[in-house]
């Protein structure tokens, strides 16, 4: 066995990594989710009981893919772990989520949960491969921009150009980042469209969520638009992993809170669907 003289300062050190790396790595954000069946398509036990065994053989598979779709039973499923998350990250939050929305759903036949760092769905219509731009949530953070047009001309600006280019890379996912012109500020973009879809319909989906954006979020310091295919977050914080950024140090500066997250008084939510 291992023994130190004064074990106190050594435990405390591990005891601040473990906290530190955990606070990192093993986040599951929860955003949104919708139950999305007609009244008259509500789940039996057979089909509680066949979800919860495909849910189960869905989330074993997230310490080693980043993507997944699978089905058995007449159910379809997928998760997506957002582009840049650690596997562990990615494990953590597909097991939440496979859980979570049977809690939420858990007598229709068709779901869709979004958390930060990963999204999970099921139906009993088979939607793989299919592009879906709805159901839809958008979310805003109410605060405006100090100076509207230039903020939308930069915000839409990384978000176009990223749609131009991330259908057509492997992952499907892309983040860029820029200075306002004055340098007092960051500006974080992010987009990515679900694997089983192809890069013509990526760019397609992006192209319609980029369209939403008047819709809700012009001039608003941080928003995103979720739907089942793709999705768009824009920040003025970083909130994803930097890739200057060696993965598991510290990022320079902690994400300051949730602001755009349901629940908080500043934020808005709109669902369609
Ligand atoms: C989900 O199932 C519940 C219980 O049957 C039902 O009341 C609700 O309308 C369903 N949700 C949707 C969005 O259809
Ligand atoms: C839903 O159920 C009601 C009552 O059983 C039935 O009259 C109606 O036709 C059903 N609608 C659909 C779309 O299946
Ligand atoms: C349960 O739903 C499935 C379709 O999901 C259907 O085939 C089956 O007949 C239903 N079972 C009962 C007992 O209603
Ligand atoms: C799905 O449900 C049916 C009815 O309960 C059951 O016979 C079958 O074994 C289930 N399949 C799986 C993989 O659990
Ligand atoms: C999912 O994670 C949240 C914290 O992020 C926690 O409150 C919740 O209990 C977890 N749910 C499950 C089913 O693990
Ligand atoms: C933001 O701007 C819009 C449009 O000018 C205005 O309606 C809204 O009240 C403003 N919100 C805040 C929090 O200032
Ligand atoms: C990232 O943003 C910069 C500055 O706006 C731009 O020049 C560059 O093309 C963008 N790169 C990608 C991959 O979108
Ligand atoms: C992409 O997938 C859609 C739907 O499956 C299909 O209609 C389309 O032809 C595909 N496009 C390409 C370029 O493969």
């Amino acid at each position: 066995m291992f023994l130190l003289h004064n074990p106190t300062p050594f435990i405390s050190l591990l005891i601040t990594i473990v906290t530190l790396i955990g606070s990192i790595d093993c986040q599951a954000t929860y955003s949104s989710h919708i139950c999305s069946d007609s009244q008259n398509s509500t789940a039996n036990a057979t089909y509680t009981s066949n979800l919860s065994t495909l849910l189960s053989s869905l989330s074993s598979k997230a310490s080693l893919n980043s993507f997944y779709e699978d089905s058995s039973n007449g159910i379809y499923s997928l998760y997506l772990c957002r582009g840049d998350v650690s596997s562990n990250t990615c494990q953590t939050c597909v097991n939440n989520a496979t859980q979570d929305i049977r809690q939420r759903c858990s007598s229709n036949r068709t779901a869709i949960i979004w958390y930060d760092e990963c999204m999970l769905r099921y139906s009993n219509r088979n939607f793989l491969g299919v592009d879906q731009t709805y159901p839809r949530v958008l979310m805003w953070n109410s605060k405006n921009t100090t100076s509207p047009d230039e903020q939308n001309f930069g915000a839409l600006g990384l978000i176009y150009t990223l749609i131009d280019y991330v259908p057509y890379t492997n992952t499907m996912f892309g983040t860029n980042q820029s200075a306002v012109p004055d340098g007092s500020q960051n500006r974080y973009a992010l987009v990515q469209c679900s694997r089983d879809i192809n890069s013509s319909d990526c760019s397609s989906c992006l192209g319609m969520l980029g369209d939403a954006v008047t819709e809700c979020c012009q001039a608003k310091v941080g928003w995103r638009i979720l739907a089942p295919s793709c999705s768009l977050r824009y920040e003025e914080y970083p909130f994803y992993q930097l890739s200057s950024t060696p993965p598991g140090t510290v990022p320079a500066a902690p994400e300051p809170g949730s602001e755009a997250k349901p629940g908080n008084g500043e934020s808005n939510t709109k669902t369609w669907l």
